[in-house]
């Protein structure tokens, strides 16, 4: 066999060793930052369990604490929060002062336009094209052709969180449009 200086070699396969680190690195740094969202995708940012929930925020933003809501929204109440996609949402609070366990997405399911509460009418009446929906948000005037979509309200931790409705929607005994 040919003879290789001592010297000679040693370098080589430091050389070698550093090439392939740098190799190891090159493939394993970007795989790992796209593990990062592929995780997080799992775990749903302001999720207290699973389901694919989502705490209800306020108009500032802040989690809603299903207690302090209470004081601050009589029986009746029917106040816009951000629910689930950031959806415009009605949590409902009861005649007997507890939180309703649906909350009532505001889109009109007509164009779009967020559709605002009318406690002298008892109902939700569309300022775009008419359409009106009773207190629980089921179509009683068109050309809204579907109900407004519901949402679970849950408290989970104190929090108010909203989860995907995908039941049968109790207002008209129809399967979720939505879902
Ligand atoms: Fe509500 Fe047309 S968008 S009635």
């Amino acid at each position: 066999a040919t003879s290789i200086p001592a010297d000679d070699r040693v370098p080589d396969m430091e050389r070698r060793e550093l090439m392939n680190l740098l190799l190891l690195g090159a493939i394993s740094l970007p795989t790992a930052g796209m593990l990062v969202p592929y995780a997080s995708f799992f775990v749903p940012p302001g999720s207290g369990g699973a389901g694919g929930g989502q705490v209800a925020k306020d108009a500032l933003g802040n989690d809603v604490i299903a207690s302090v809501w209470l004081k601050n929204h009589g029986p009746g109440d029917r106040t816009l929060t951000q629910g689930l996609k950031g959806d415009p949402t009605y949590l409902v609070v009861e005649n007997d002062r507890t939180l309703a366990t649906y909350g009532i997405n505001a889109v009109c399911t007509h164009l779009g336009c967020v559709v605002p509460w009318n406690k002298a009418e008892n109902k939700f009446i569309c300022p775009c094209h008419g359409s009106q929906y009773n207190n629980q948000g089921r179509v009683v005037r068109g050309p809204a052709p579907l109900s407004l979509a519901l949402a679970h309200a849950d408290v989970d931790d104190g929090k108010v969180v909203f989860v995907p409705w995908v039941e049968t929607d109790f207002r008209t005994g129809d399967a979720p449009w939505w879902a």
